[in-house]
């Protein structure tokens, strides 16, 4: 059992995938932790409890308040800072399937932006101004020049509504911080994450129709999709595929721990970082790394670019390096592995049983 540091931290968000696994590290590393999701890309319990936090807790021995909540509900969101004492607050609650974001562009303006905006006014409501909200790379648009650093301008080229809410949410939090310097704001650029705990107990589990790479491979692997489509061999790339920085979201959960620990040390009012390895790795290598670790097949077969996709994309990570004493550690066949034990272990996700009518 890891030993309370006597910090809470909220974690919005925290029954989806990257959520889970941050709560994994943040109970690990000593915190405290209330979580809040409202399900609309996790999966409940059938009792407004999440069956991923349940996971959660068998792995580290440790209690997760959890809340059904959405954050348009500002009635019961302030509930909960009336209940607990809230030292840091860390946002991952936010839609992002990108097509998705094409057809219903209010549904994701009203989601991520007032929710990010109702989570703000409450924070301040209640003395609370320590935030870790989670950006994308896809802030940047196309890149001119690689690895992309946090000094290139964001907000240019980006193509589609999803990414135009995380670039927003950027510009309303350095508006927030001008106007009261007692806000203390880290935005993370996630690049491309993938893979699962090493448990395999939790993992990710889209309740959507899903479009990353990773989850497709896998699927394809199962034998529950025929093949995989590549969208594109024809980019400027060496093999013509594109090419992208996957991050092991165990790594990208301690980034996280990283972030609150400076935010604990200095006030640095906002500051953006990418969380990335810094390594750019092709469809076709994910693809090969992903048969060879894990003792599979994956049919394929090329099609044209899908519309808004880049070419080549990865991170210089060495400010989080520098300032957060962050650096991913773990490679590609870790992440190919870990994702294909969750996948094997939970063939149809989060959803696999039900005694007395509650899932485990
Ligand atoms: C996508 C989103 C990005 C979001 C990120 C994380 C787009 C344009 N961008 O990034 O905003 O932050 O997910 O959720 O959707 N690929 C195939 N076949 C497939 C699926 C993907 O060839 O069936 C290729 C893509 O063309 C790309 C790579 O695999 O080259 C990675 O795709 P994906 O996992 O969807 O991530 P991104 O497009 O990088």
């Amino acid at each position: 059992m890891a030993q309370s540091n006597g910090k809470t931290v909220l974690v919005t968000g925290g029954a989806g995938y990257i959520g889970s696994h941050c709560v994994v590290t943040l109970q690990e590393a000593g915190y405290k932790v209330i979580a809040l999701d409202n399900f609309a890309n996790s999966v409940d319990d059938g009792c407004d409890g999440s069956i991923a936090l349940k996971r959660v807790e068998k792995i580290t021995g440790e209690p997760v308040t959890f809340y059904k909540c959405d954050l348009l509900d500002t009635v019961y969101l302030e509930r909960i800072f009336q209940n607990h004492q809230i030292d840091s607050v860390i946002h991952f609650a936010a839609m992002k399937a990108v097509g998705e974001s094409m057809q219903y562009p209010m549904l994701y303006y009203k989601n991520n932006i007032i929710g990010m905006i109702n989570l703000l006014e409450i924070m301040k409501k209640y003395n609370i101004y320590n935030l870790v909200f989670s950006s994308s790379c896809t802030v940047y648009g196309e890149p001119e020049k690689l690895p992309i650093t946090e000094e290139k301008r964001i907000g240019q080229s980006i193509t589609n509504v999803y990414g135009r809410t995380k670039f927003f949410i950027e510009e309303i939090l350095k508006d927030v911080t001008n106007s009261d310097d007692k806000w203390n704001i880290i935005a993370l650029r996630y690049f491309n994450p993938v893979g699962a705990h090493g448990s395999g107990l939790i993992g990710e589990d889209p309740t959507k129709q899903f479009t990353n790479l990773m989850p497709f491979i896998s699927q394809v692997a199962m034998g529950k999709k025929e093949k995989l489509t590549i969208f594109g061999n024809d980019y400027d790339t060496p093999d013509g595929t594109g090419i992208r920085d996957y991050i092991h979201v165990m790594d990208l959960a301690s980034g996280h721990v990283a972030a609150l620990h400076k935010l604990e040390k200095s006030h640095i009012q906002i500051k953006a970082y990418n969380l990335g390895t810094g390594r750019g790795v092709s469809v076709l290598e994910l693809i090969k790394t992903f048969e060879q670790t894990n003792n599979v097949k994956v049919p394929f077969t090329f099609e044209a670019r899908r519309h808004g996709d880049i070419s080549t994309m990865y991170a210089d990570p060495s400010l989080a390096e520098r300032e957060l004493g962050w650096k991913a550690t773990r490679s590609i066949q870790e992440m190919c592995s870990d994702f294909w034990r969750w996948q094997t272990m939970n063939p149809v996700g989060y959803k696999t049983v039900l005694t007395n009518g509650h899932n485990h």
